[in-house]
């Protein structure tokens, strides 16, 4: 099983014949669990036995072939995280759940009896977590014309018109990014596609250039392009051949 190929398989037939300790990331939006008709793929249904018996195999897979510095981030949401993270838990060690990012996207619809859910959550866990690549990522928040109180750890910066930014540690909280829309230039056709600057922002915090990243569920390939447009080498897998077919369109192969 080679790098820089995207294949048409179940994933954990494909996983089962990757070496030891040998990827950098894992980075997969999932199935989610609703039962539901996505045009190109069938989910599983929202019963938790069927989700347990669907992902245990396959994450106990993740670790094994992860090396020592890497780390898993799967992407779901709120209906199955619990149950995902029980079985993360038991094959990477809860102490090495790192972080679970939100993801907030907004788009139509909303409910008048309870809060509307747009976010994703991405759960982090690392092989190792005295180990784990993590490459330090800051955001600039706007202060103020004057500057700030100075907090130890806090970077300050005045701009070209005096005014004074804050430098601060980046969040688990993303509202920045929106969801691939109807009209967006990025959209390929694919129902779940998910956006770029997503996908970049993770890859850049877990792997540098040369690295391998593998995305199991890579529907229309969008952490695969990612990961070429970022020099890093990677493995796609989808049991869907359009999904193949539209990764391999988006790298040109
Ligand atoms: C949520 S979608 C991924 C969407 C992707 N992130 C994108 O940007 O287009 C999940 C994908 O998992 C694939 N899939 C489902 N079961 C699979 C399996 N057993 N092995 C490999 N891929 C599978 C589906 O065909 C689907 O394309």
């Amino acid at each position: 099983m080679g790098l820089n190929k995207v294949y048409c398989m179940d994933n954990l037939e494909l996983l089962k014949q990757l070496p030891d300790n040998s990827i950098d990331l894992i980075y997969s939006d999932i199935l989610y669990a609703t039962g539901g008709d996505f045009k190109d793929y069938q989910d599983i249904p929202y019963v938790k036995e069927d989700v347990f018996a669907f992902y245990d195999g396959r994450i106990k897979e993740m670790y094994r072939v992860l090396k020592p510095t890497g780390t898993l981030a799967l992407q779901m949401d709120f209906r199955i995280t619990h149950w995902v993270r029980i079985m993360c838990d038991e094959h990477f060690g809860y102490k090495n759940c790192i972080n679970v990012i939100q993801w907030a996207y907004s788009s139509g619809g909303s409910s008048k009896k309870k809060l509307s859910q747009k976010n994703d959550e991405i759960i982090i866990y690392a092989k190792d977590k005295n180990k784990q690549k993590f490459n330090y990522h800051t955001e600039v928040s706007y202060n103020r014309d004057f500057k700030p109180y100075k907090f130890k750890g806090v970077e300050e910066y005045q701009d070209d018109f005096g005014r004074w930014y804050t430098m601060v540690g980046m969040k688990c909280i993303w509202t920045d990014i929106p969801m691939v829309g109807r009209s967006s230039s990025e959209r390929i056709g694919y129902m779940t596609q998910k956006p770029l600057k997503l996908m970049n922002r993770i890859r850049d915090l877990y792997t540098d250039e040369n690295d391998v990243i593998a995305d199991f569920f890579c529907g229309s390939g969008s952490m695969i392009e990612s990961a070429k447009l970022g020099d890093r080498q990677y493995i796609g897998c989808d049991i869907n051949q359009r999904a193949v077919d539209i990764t391999n369109e988006r790298l040109n192969i």
